[in-house]
């Protein structure tokens, strides 16, 4: 049996792993990575910086700065936007250390709500793409936001960006409206703007005055790449853009329960750089005075020494490789059974997740007749596929789309 999806998910474990902490964490974060033997995977590097940090005698449990651990926060490899980044040398770069990425988010908008576009701004539209993570809606409307609007985004028949939509709901925006943007892989579907469409988005957005907010969650984990993942934000930037971005390390060090996040600050000069931190600071203290250390500390040591980070990349891509590998098998083998309809979307689609195009009917069938757990949507978890169950799900589909249409 396969599942996909978050309910499912709770009969699959019921079923078939005993381990509590497994159903526990199975089901609570079903955009988690899983090895080809369907289990959670501690990055070997990881491992290996945990030794390091128990045997060093000069570290202990004080409390950290209210922005974060210092090695953290400006940690010399700077993934998100890159060695050399001019905003970086002209020192209007800043981070806050969060609590996960939803923790990053929520200090954005708590921030912008105060001091973004006048004081106690409840009004300015906040726009999110539909669909979404659904935490977003959730995030910026406990920030106060009272006016959360959507632009389009998926395109059903075409299987793929609405990049029509998506431009005229920018276009008609009101100036100064804060765009949600998701960095790459976007969840849930699998559907990343090309470099030639996040211009033409940036274009619009410089020109409407609107204000990027970045969603990080899954930098390198896409393309194996982390270059590749950050380009849409360093394209932003190096376009002159003040702009959020939160950072997850949730997925791409497979520290879900370290809650390690990173709200990157890109302002227009040094001085307001420094009054959005000491703002963020004031919003900190009163919400979690100080963060936790030991992922802060993991992600830190393994970026600022050379031969982890190497090591960290060759282990991030063992990750996207996996999923890459379960994409194309799954399209070949759909190629080959000679199903009905284009499965190129599965292989355009990165991350972890994949919008199929299967209809609610044929999602009812394989859930009740075969099995295979997926959203309504046609969303699947791609980490939900082995090299064991993928001949299965193939042949599965492929019945379901050639029984029901
Ligand atoms: C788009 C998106 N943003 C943010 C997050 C949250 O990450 P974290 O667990 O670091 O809070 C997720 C997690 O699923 C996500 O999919
Ligand atoms: C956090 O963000 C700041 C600002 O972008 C950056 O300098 C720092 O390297 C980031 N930390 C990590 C661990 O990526
Ligand atoms: C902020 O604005 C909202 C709606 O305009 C209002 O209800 C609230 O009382 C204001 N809060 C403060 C602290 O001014």
């Amino acid at each position: 049996m396969i599942f996909f999806a978050r309910f499912p998910a709770i009969a699959y474990c019921l079923l078939i792993i005993s381990n509590a902490q497994a159903i526990f964490k199975w089901t609570t974060h079903s955009a988690a990575y899983r090895t080809d033997d369907c289990q959670p995977w501690v990055l070997p590097v990881v491992k290996k910086v945990e030794k390091i940090i128990v045997e060093d005698q000069s570290l202990n449990h004080e409390y950290l700065p209210i922005l974060g651990l210092p090695e953290f926060r400006c940690s010399a490899s700077k993934i998100a936007l890159g060695e050399e980044s001019p905003a970086i040398k002209e020192k209007r770069v800043g981070g806050v250390q969060c609590l996960g990425g939803t923790g990053a988010l929520k200090v954005g908008a708590e921030y912008l709500r105060r001091w973004y576009n006048g004081n106690n701004n409840t009004g300015t539209p906040v726009y999110v793409s539909t669909p979404t993570w659904e935490n977003h809606n959730g995030v910026f409307v406990d920030a106060g936001f009272q006016d959360i609007r959507t632009y389009r985004y998926w395109e059903p028949e075409k299987r793929g960006l609405a990049l029509g939509g998506f431009l005229a709901d920018l276009e008609n925006a009101p100036e100064r409206s804060i765009i949600v943007l998701h960095a790459c892989a976007h969840n849930p579907t699998g559907t990343d703007p090309t470099q030639q469409e996040w211009m033409q988005i940036a274009d619009v957005m410089k020109r409407r005055s609107l204000f990027p907010f970045f969603d990080s969650a899954y930098q390198g984990f896409a393309s194996g790449s982390l270059e590749k993942d950050a380009w849409a934000v360093r394209y932003f930037v190096s376009q002159g853009f003040e702009i959020f971005c939160a950072q997850s390390f949730s997925k791409n060090f497979g520290l879900y329960n370290e809650r390690v996040g990173n709200l990157t600050v890109v302002a227009n000069d040094g001085e307001n750089l420094a009054r959005v931190l000491s703002q963020m600071e004031k919003i900190v203290r009163t919400t979690w005075s100080n963060p936790p250390s030991q992922g802060a500390r993991l992600v830190a040591v393994t970026l600022t020494t050379p031969e982890l980070f190497e090591e960290w990349k060759g282990n991030v891509k063992t990750m996207a490789d996996r999923v890459l590998l379960m994409r194309a098998q799954l399209k070949a083998k759909l190629q080959g059974l000679g199903t009905p309809g284009t499965w190129d979307h599965i292989t355009q689609q990165i991350g972890m997740f994949s919008f199929t195009g299967l209809n609610p009917k044929q999602v009812e069938f394989l859930i009740k007749e075969k099995h295979v757990y997926l959203m309504a949507s046609g969303r699947i978890n791609m980490c939900g596929l082995t090299s064991k169950n993928i001949d299965y799900v193939a042949e599965s589909i492929h019945e379901a789309v050639t029984k029901i249409q």
